[in-house]
């Protein structure tokens, strides 16, 4: 597994952003879908089939090279806090189908841990050849992230066909990607030191989902 973390100055902006109490809702919802810009633009370097051609531009013939329409691309947002993130990360891309899936990834205040899935909109079965990118702001412990796999898995598509973009990693999450999801990449805003007895990331950002809608 790969681990990115993008060494540009506006990220590093909108996750200081983010991380600071004083920031408002609406502002945090901004910064998040934001951050999701700038990480999906990283993300899908060398990554997007395109196809070349030859145009008429008002002054002439032009060589031109867009995104393949025929690839399916897939964006899979985790409700609710990826909603934010995957909101300008989806519009960059010019052809794109998402799937939104809700997981609730843990109640803070239980001993278990466990996420539960009270949202699925995955298609039975990826198309052939799917690239998907899984947007979810926060990789704590990692029980959504993991769950979110593997029902992609589960319909078809291998692990170098994923690509999972997050707002801040932690270890517990990437460990468990890592043993679970080999030639998994996942992108990140930052990587935090650790997650407290509670599920929360540690510095981290607080709670991604209140904070971008309240
Ligand atoms: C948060 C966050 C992740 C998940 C990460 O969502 O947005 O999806 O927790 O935690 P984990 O790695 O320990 O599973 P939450 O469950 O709070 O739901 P929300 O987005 O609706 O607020």
């Amino acid at each position: 597994m790969l681990v990115f973390v993008p060494p540009h100055p506006l990220i590093k902006h909108w996750v200081s952003v983010l991380r600071n109490e004083q920031t408002p809702c609406p502002i945090f919802k901004n910064a998040m879908a934001e951050l999701g810009r700038l990480l999906m633009y990283e993300a899908s370097r060398d990554w997007l089939p395109t196809i070349t051609g030859e145009i008429q531009s008002p002054m002439g013939d032009a060589s031109v090279e867009f995104i393949d329409p025929r690839e399916p691309i897939a964006i899979v947002p985790i409700l609710r806090a990826g909603l934010a993130l995957a909101e300008h990360a989806s519009s960059i891309l010019p052809a794109t189908k998402t799937y939104h899936l809700g997981i609730e990834g843990i109640s803070r205040d239980e001993e278990t841990l466990q996420p539960t899935v009270y949202l699925n909109k995955l298609p039975e079965k990826f198309p052939e050849g799917s690239r998907v990118f899984v947007i979810d702001p926060m990789l704590a412990t990692g029980g959504t992230v993991v769950a979110a796999l593997e029902l992609i898995k589960d319909r078809g598509v291998d692990n170098n066909q994923i690509k999972v973009i997050s707002a801040v990693a932690a270890p517990p999450a990437l460990k468990k990607l890592s043993e679970k999801f080999p030639g998994l990449h996942v992108y990140a805003g930052i990587l935090d030191p650790t997650v407290n007895d509670k599920g929360f990331i540690i510095p981290g950002l607080g709670d991604a989902g209140d904070r971008s809608f309240g």
